[in-house]
């Protein structure tokens, strides 16, 4: 669910038109409903409450200071996966000692400041990053907190790049090396204290049952550790999906009654029963579901091209600042902010100005038929979006705006001409 919809053709986010938005910051913008981020946020929370349970936020999906600010105010944790992430929870008044920390490549300089900060768990993935925790905790005259992650080797029925937890990933430690590698902690690794098991198979899950089967496989592990050396939480790990093919519709609840896309009540009704036993405290590490159907992404029609092969209606928004369709071949609905009664549709491709093929929104898309300097919506673009944007081709990152009823903020100024170069050197 969430709150974009047409009222009289005209596209709204909660009570404000985005037109508006469009019109005063210029585009492309990234626009997020806060009524929507907290819907999920709670909704995910409610239904987990039957557990001692956590919902730790993926900061990666949309790290903006102000959603983390929201998130923080509400309660959340935090899932990072840099000491740059670590630094924008901190600047966002979150709680360092709510982060879990995970990723294949900490640095040295990133698990000092992490172990300074208190940070709640290291989610380790490797005995050599094990052995650098423990050295590095051992010379600040600390125990450092550790998870490691086990990959479980589940298919998650997601794309490739996604998937993460089969053992051709890199992700995490073999199911049948963990239990030898937590003993290797106990036995060799003064420095660490055992606090928990983490994992994570995959993101952008749309069916219940590969979660299901990672938790039913890893449960019995997780009640060993808790026997043998006490550890205190299992992280499930994030990854449950989104509507991108009927984002728009899925803003009521007439849609959800006849679609079969998993719901966070589905996901908590088929996994609570299966964690309950543990006595566990239960984390959780969303990114996509809190944010994903909360933000849309605003762009201007600049040009429409005819060629012989198709239509191309060139916009003001490139894989710079969205890069999914590119990277994933990710599917987002467009939607015009105005509707009108005399509008066609046409079969184009939405293309963006950067110098790559690969630089769509869209492909064989029936659109719209939006004219010069017409704006559109494109859709389920707050998780991964502007996140992942880029000032390739030089083009200055977007402008993002918060929604709270007919209010709104701009939370990110677009990026500057200046902010282009900073830090920029020409030797003498
Ligand atoms: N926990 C861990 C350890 C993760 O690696 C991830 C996402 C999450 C939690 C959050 O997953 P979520 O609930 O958002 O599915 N850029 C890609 C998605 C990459 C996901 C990376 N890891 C995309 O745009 O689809």
């Amino acid at each position: 669910m969430h709150t974009f919809s047409y009222k009289n053709g005209t596209l709204y986010c909660e009570n404000t038109p985005l037109c508006d938005i469009a019109e005063a910051v210029g585009t492309p913008t990234y626009v997020y409903s806060k009524q929507t981020i907290l819907d999920h946020f709670k909704g995910l929370q409610q239904a987990l409450s039957p557990l001692d349970s956590e919902v730790s936020y993926a900061v990666k999906a949309c790290s903006n200071l102000a959603i983390l600010n929201l998130m923080a105010r509400e309660g959340a944790g935090f899932d990072i996966v840099s000491g740059g992430e670590l630094w924008r929870v901190v600047q966002a008044g979150g709680d360092p000692r709510r982060c879990t920390y995970a990723g294949v490549g900490k640095t040295p300089e990133e698990i000092r400041y992490a172990l300074e900060q208190e940070i709640y768990c290291f989610n380790v993935e490797s005995e050599a990053e094990l052995r650098a925790i423990d050295e590095i905790a051992g010379s600040m005259g600390i125990k450092a907190p550790v998870a490691v992650r086990v990959n479980p080797n589940i298919e998650a029925g997601t794309h490739k790049y996604i998937t993460t937890g089969k053992s051709e990933n890199k992700f995490g430690v073999d199911f049948d090396r963990i239990e030898a590698l937590y003993a290797l902690i106990d036995e060799q690794m003064p420095n660490l204290e055992i606090k928990g098991l983490q994992m994570h198979i995959g993101s952008q899950l749309t069916q219940v049952k590969p979660f299901i089967e990672a938790v039913a496989k890893v449960a019995p592990l997780a009640a060993r550790l808790k026997e043998r050396y006490g550890i205190r939480f299992f992280s499930i790990g994030g990854g449950i999906g989104i509507v991108y093919d009927g984002a728009l519709a899925s803003g009521s609840p007439d849609w959800w009654e006849h679609n079969h896309q998993l719901t966070i009540d589905a996901y908590a009704d088929s996994l609570v029963p299966l964690l309950q036993p543990l006595g566990l405290r239960i984390l959780v590490e969303p990114g996509r579901v809190i944010v994903g159907n909360a933000g849309v992404m605003l762009t201007q029609c600049l040009y429409e091209k005819k060629g012989d092969a198709k239509t191309f209606k060139i916009v003001d928004a490139g894989m710079n600042d969205l890069i999914r369709p590119a990277l994933y071949e990710g599917h987002h609905e467009i939607w015009p902010l105005q509707q009108h009664d005399d509008q066609d549709t046409v079969v184009a491709d939405i293309v963006g100005p950067i110098c790559e093929s690969g630089d769509f929104l869209a492909q064989n898309r029936t659109v719209a038929d939006v004219q010069q300097g017409e704006y559109l919506a494109v859709f389920s673009a707050g998780a991964y979006g502007f996140s992942m944007s880029s000032n390739y081709n030089s083009r200055p990152m977007a402008a993002e705006v918060l929604v709270d009823g007919s209010n709104w903020t701009v939370i990110r100024s677009r990026q500057s001409l200046e902010d282009l170069v900073r830090g920029e050197i020409i030797p003498e």
